[in-house]
């Protein structure tokens, strides 16, 4: 058995997704001889065209963007092997995978970085299907803004009646001839966080993206980016929200406007016109109009099949349902820290601008460890009263755990479960989960930024 070799995965392939099925199943059963996996997963320095005015040096898995799709199937191991090219160390981190912690990615806490020249073998099995994703969890600015982000398929047990269009989203800080613009701005970093110049959806600028007429499309967005909110919308009324963040919706509900911050993720189902040649606009929501950041553009189905209707509901996946009534209530609070005071350690300027419960953990002092921000029973159900006592959004993500959102100060909302909230300012909002795995997991903002300066920690479950 020969394992999936990742370099032929053409952008035409991420992008239309025409990828085989089932290979990953037959190639996880091949135990027989020698070192096998299903994919590897190397970082490493590449060229890729993204601005007009020239080609840029990014990191990029396999050397490519976007990065190699990787397909899992729910329930059955998966096996990569990361392979680190970079001149200095990284990780591999599986977001939203309720995962093993000796697996999770993230240095010192549940693994040694991988040294520049070394490699690591990760091999898990991921318990739900849906849309997740992978970076590095070291030097993120850097390494997740020049490319190290992609997309993790886990397919369902009984593959849903859908045509998968994956619509990966970042942007990047370039210049028009290619070159680099700062990647991080102190004084954005103390605000919403810096934003990229060039938007780009599977690495290109406002791509058409081809899709089967006629089809019943599930459109995966992921948010790779490493700072910006995109307002998903569609501005139709046929296309419904399917999955949040990889976690199902039990009732598809129409897309309007989805918030989506960085490290979220959205399925959107719709079905396709059946006529060939139709576009159809995807925006951003900014102000009335909103701003089209790709478009879909139906071609001829290769077969012909009955005609789809409807927008069937996704498999639940196994959340376990905490138990509100004896759950354990804890309170988070977010919180700008008010003044710049950079403080230099290691030699790095190591500014702190954000507070967890009054506590700041910022990248360059991971290698000491702090306390837990909590420590949790195993096998108990806790709620989380998060306040976002700040006047920018934070996208809050905690690792190992899917949780379910119960309730917010700010819309009134059906519980539903997800790895990341977008709390906006000044929210507060009630999550809920039972911690059933065990291990020291990270909960941070994904504004990159925002997690570098201070706005990260972790919870103990043992
Ligand atoms: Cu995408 Cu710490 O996570
Ligand atoms: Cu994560
Ligand atoms: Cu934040």
């Amino acid at each position: 058995m020969k394992r999936r070799s990742l370099i032929k995965n053409s952008a035409a392939a991420i992008i239309a997704s025409s990828l085989p099925r089932f290979t990953l199943a037959m190639a996880s059963a091949d135990k027989s001889s020698g070192p096998h996996y299903d994919y590897i997963l190397t970082a490493e320095v590449a060229t890729a065209h993204l601005a007009d005015g020239g080609d840029s040096e990014i990191f990029g898995f396999n050397g490519q963007f976007p990065a190699p799709v990787i397909r899992a199937k729910q329930g059955r191991p998966l096996r990569v092997k990361f392979v680190n090219k970079l001149n200095e160390a990284s990780t591999i981190h599986w977001h939203g995978i309720r995962i093993d912690i000796a697996m999770d990615g993230v240095p010192y806490l549940t693994q040694p970085p991988v040294p520049a020249g070394g490699s690591f073998i990760y091999e898990f099995t991921c318990p739900d299907a849906g849309t997740f994703w992978y970076h590095p969890h070291m030097n993120s600015v850097e390494q997740l803004g020049k490319g190290l982000v992609g997309a993790l398929i886990v397919e369902e047990r009984d593959l849903p009646d859908y045509h998968d269009v994956i619509i990966g989203l970042k942007d990047w800080r370039l210049n028009p001839d290619g070159s680099y613009l700062p990647l991080s701005l102190p004084r954005e970093a103390a605000r919403a966080g810096t934003l990229g110049t060039l938007a780009t959806v599977n690495g290109k600028q406002k791509p058409v993206i081809e899709v089967p007429a006629g089809e019943r499309l599930r459109l995966r967005f992921l948010n790779l980016d490493n700072t910006r909110v995109y307002n998903l919308s569609l501005r139709d009324k046929n296309t419904k929200v399917i999955a949040i963040d990889g976690s199902p919706i039990a009732e598809p509900y129409p897309l309007e406007v989805h918030p989506t911050g960085a490290g979220m993720r959205l399925d959107a189902g719709l079905i396709s016109p059946s006529e060939a040649g139709v576009e159809i606009p995807i925006y951003d929501m900014k102000g009335r109009f909103g701003i089209e950041i790709c478009r879909l553009k139906t071609v001829p189905s290769a077969k012909t099949k009955a005609a789809k209707t409807g927008i069937p509901a996704l498999p639940a996946n196994p959340i376990p349902a905490p138990q509100l009534a004896e759950a354990e209530t804890l309170s988070f609070v977010f919180e700008w820290a008010g003044a710049m005071s950079p403080s230099s350690k290691d030699g790095q300027v190591d500014h702190n601008f954000w507070l967890i419960n009054r506590r700041a953990w910022s990248d360059h002092s991971h290698q000491h460890l702090p306390e837990p921000l909590a420590t949790l029973s195993l096998g108990k159900s806790y709620i989380f009263d998060l306040h976002n006592a700040t006047p920018h959004h934070h996208p809050i993500h905690l690792h190992g755990l899917i949780f379910t959102v119960l309730e917010s100060d700010k819309r009134s909302l059906t519980p539903y479960h997800t790895d990341t909230i977008l709390l906006e300012k000044n929210e507060r909002a009630k999550i809920a989960f039972v911690a059933d795995n065990p291990g020291r997991w990270m909960f941070h903002c994904h504004v990159i930024e925002h997690m570098q300066t201070g706005l990260m920690g972790y919870i103990t479950i043992a």
